[in-house]
């Protein structure tokens, strides 16, 4: 038994802020946002609009794809580390939205690769033969713990929601999922709110994202090109028989660096960054809608999905859709 991708979907928040708005709040250029991270515009949820609320577009955008009813999904993972509450988690205010009561429904908040860590969830649980029709999602609204003061950070985080449904299937399928983690690099890339820590200003208790970003640049380029090479490894397959990478959109550069390990052109990678920016969770579903909708993804090819995020943790999906 294999689990398979059958319906994805996508959102992102009406308002746009482009470069040349961001040149009007703080020090820096259309030029250089562009030539060091790729991104051109990005959006922002509206005041009230939440992390779920961005979610509920896109996962029925995905179940109208997939061709099934709210109803019929009985699995939910949602990554985000944007969460609308602390508690009832993300996974399971989307439930209450979508009418599909009892089915398992949680978060998963591992940064940027909160997408690949639920949809390795998932697909165990179809696998198993204990979810029959599984709701994956990555959301954020990175807007409202991003520090507008910092030009290093500000320029690069935004909002957006993505999302898939899984169906079993004895072809495959999601072909192998790989996951990791490694906290000794928990000071590179974090968001310093927090609940059961004393914050300083409890009234920023939310907290901003603070990171050292070239050390992060660095890390993520060489711990990627490992993720890739673990698998293929994995699958027994050369990097000639990837079709599609559709890596997380964070930086065109760190994109880059993978496209030319894997030897492919840019052409065979979906770039959605210029589009909004670095959405973490939301990222790889979101370009794997835009590649699927727009044609260019196509039944029976095969995907490379990978993620790296704050913790720092990581991780890959080899798919054939
Ligand atoms: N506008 C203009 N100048 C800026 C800006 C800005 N928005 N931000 C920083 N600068 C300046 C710095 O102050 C510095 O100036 P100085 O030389 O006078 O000191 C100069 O630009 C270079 O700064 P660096 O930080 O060395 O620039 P770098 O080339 O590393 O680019 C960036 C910064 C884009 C953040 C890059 O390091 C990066 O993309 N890192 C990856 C981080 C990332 O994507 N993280 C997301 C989560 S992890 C992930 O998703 C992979």
């Amino acid at each position: 038994m294999y689990s398979r991708i059958v319906g994805t979907g996508a959102y992102l928040p009406e308002k746009v802020l482009t470069n040349f708005d961001l040149e009007k709040m703080m020090d820096t250029s259309d030029a250089w946002i562009r030539e060091r991270t790729g991104i051109e515009r990005r959006h922002i949820a509206a005041e009230g609009e939440t992390t779920v609320d961005l979610a509920e577009h896109a996962a029925r955008r995905a179940i109208d794809a997939a061709g099934v009813r709210p109803e019929d999904i009985d699995f939910i993972a949602f990554g985000t580390t944007t969460p609308d509450l602390i508690f009832p988690n993300c996974g399971v205010l989307l439930q209450q939205r979508l009418g599909c009561f009892g089915c398992p429904a949680f978060s998963v908040e591992t940064a940027c690769s909160g997408f690949i860590y639920a949809l390795a969830i998932a697909d165990k649980f179809v696998r198993a033969g204990d979810a029959k029709c599984a709701l994956v999602v990555g959301a954020e609204t990175l807007s409202r713990i991003t520090d507008w003061s910092d030009r290093s950070t500000a320029v690069l985080f935004a909002d957006g929601a993505g999302a898939v449904v899984l169906r079993p299937s004895s072809e495959p399928g999601i072909l192998s999922t790989h996951l990791h983690a490694d906290g000794s690099y928990k000071d590179l890339l974090y968001c310093n709110g927090g609940v059961s820590r004393n914050v300083v200003d409890p009234a920023r208790a939310r907290g901003t994202i603070a990171m050292v970003g070239n050390e992060v640049f660095k890390i993520a380029v060489t711990t990627l090109g490992k993720a890739v090479d673990e698998a293929l490894a994995a699958n027994g397959l050369d990097k000639s028989a990837v079709d599609w990478l559709v890596p997380h959109q964070a930086n065109i550069r760190i994109i880059q660096a993978m496209a030319r390990k894997l030897d492919l052109p840019l052409e065979r990678v979906i770039v959605t960054v210029n589009e909004h920016g670095n959405t973490s969770a939301a990222s790889v579903p979101m370009a794997l809608d835009a590649g699927v909708r727009d044609g260019r993804i196509k039944p029976g090819q095969l995907l490379l999905l990978e993620a790296f995020g704050g913790g720092f943790t990581w991780g890959s999906a080899l798919v054939r859709l």
